[in-house]
């Protein structure tokens, strides 16, 4: 078994396995922290370990180029459905970084035990959606790191570091919600090309990723009920101000409103009403 670094606090192991650029060591961190914060045995008032990296650890490939770069490619190909798996992998690595950093940026955040519950809680399952993408890679002959990724996503984050709120906005209520949209399309594809192994694992993460929609809603309504603002006004405002572009329409209704994010908040936001 490979040897884990030690930590007493939810942010110092959030802080260790943003920094650990060995992917078994980092998915295997998380899942760790996430189980010894449900034991209840990190401490949140541990002192305050290392900084929080403003990039996470990652290995040597793959190679990071702009969004437009990375090729589309027919998901009913051996290939097309390699590339396809070779981003969901990437998407879901972030992701476990993502829900880490929250974690680790916010730990002094005068919010209850339960937000560290909830995001402990997405971090695990991240990094169980990141082995399992890998896995049904190394099925197919493939792995990650094969093909070119981008760094959108980190990008979106780093640029709401200083605010909690609006880290709630993109990440979770923005691109995590994203997912919603895309997938029961995908999952479908894959069905009918025959790949039932690829469609079972779109459909865990799927159900996953509602309750992390859910858990990013639950938490900034939280925020917006503590300052008396009304939420979907206070979403707006922050996707104007912190992410670039407007929303993709269309949207699973459905599946965003079982998660608390109803189409007040992003309705107005699409691509047609924001064209003036
Ligand atoms: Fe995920
Ligand atoms: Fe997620």
């Amino acid at each position: 078994m490979t040897m884990l670094p030690t930590f007493h606090s939810p942010r110092g192991a959030a802080v260790a396995a943003i920094s650990a650029a060995d992917l078994d060591v980092k998915t295997e961190l998380a899942q760790e922290a996430a189980r010894r914060w449900q034991r209840r045995t990190l401490s949140l008032r541990s002192p305050l370990d290392r900084p929080v990296p403003l990039r996470p650890g990652r290995p040597d490939k793959p190679v990071l180029t702009p969004p437009t770069k990375v090729k589309k490619r027919s998901l009913g190909s051996l290939k097309g459905r390699i590339a396809l798996l070779h981003s969901i992998a990437h998407i879901e690595l972030n992701a476990v970084d993502l829900a880490l950093d929250i974690v680790a940026r916010f730990a002094t955040e005068s919010v209850p035990n339960s937000f560290f519950d909830g995001w402990m809680k997405v971090a695990f399952e991240e990094a169980k959606h990141f082995r399992m993408v890998r896995q049904r890679l190394h099925d197919l002959g493939a792995d990650y790191g094969d093909l070119p990724a981008h760094d959108g996503l980190w990008q979106a984050a780093h640029d709401t570091r200083n605010d909690l709120t609006a880290r709630l906005a993109v990440v979770p209520l923005i691109l995590e919600a994203r997912g919603l949209d895309v997938t029961p399309a995908l999952q479908a594809r894959m069905r009918e090309t025959g790949d039932f192994e690829t469609a079972a694992v779109l459909d865990v993460i799927y159900e996953d990723e509602k309750g992390h929609v859910a858990v990013g809603a639950k938490w900034f309504r939280f925020l917006c009920a503590r300052e008396k603002k009304d939420p979907a006004a206070t979403f707006q405002q922050l996707v104007r101000a912190n992410f670039r572009g407007p929303l993709k329409a269309p949207f699973n209704d459905i599946a965003r409103a079982e998660a608390g994010l109803t189409p007040s908040f992003y309705r107005s936001m699409t691509a047609s009403t924001n064209l003036s």
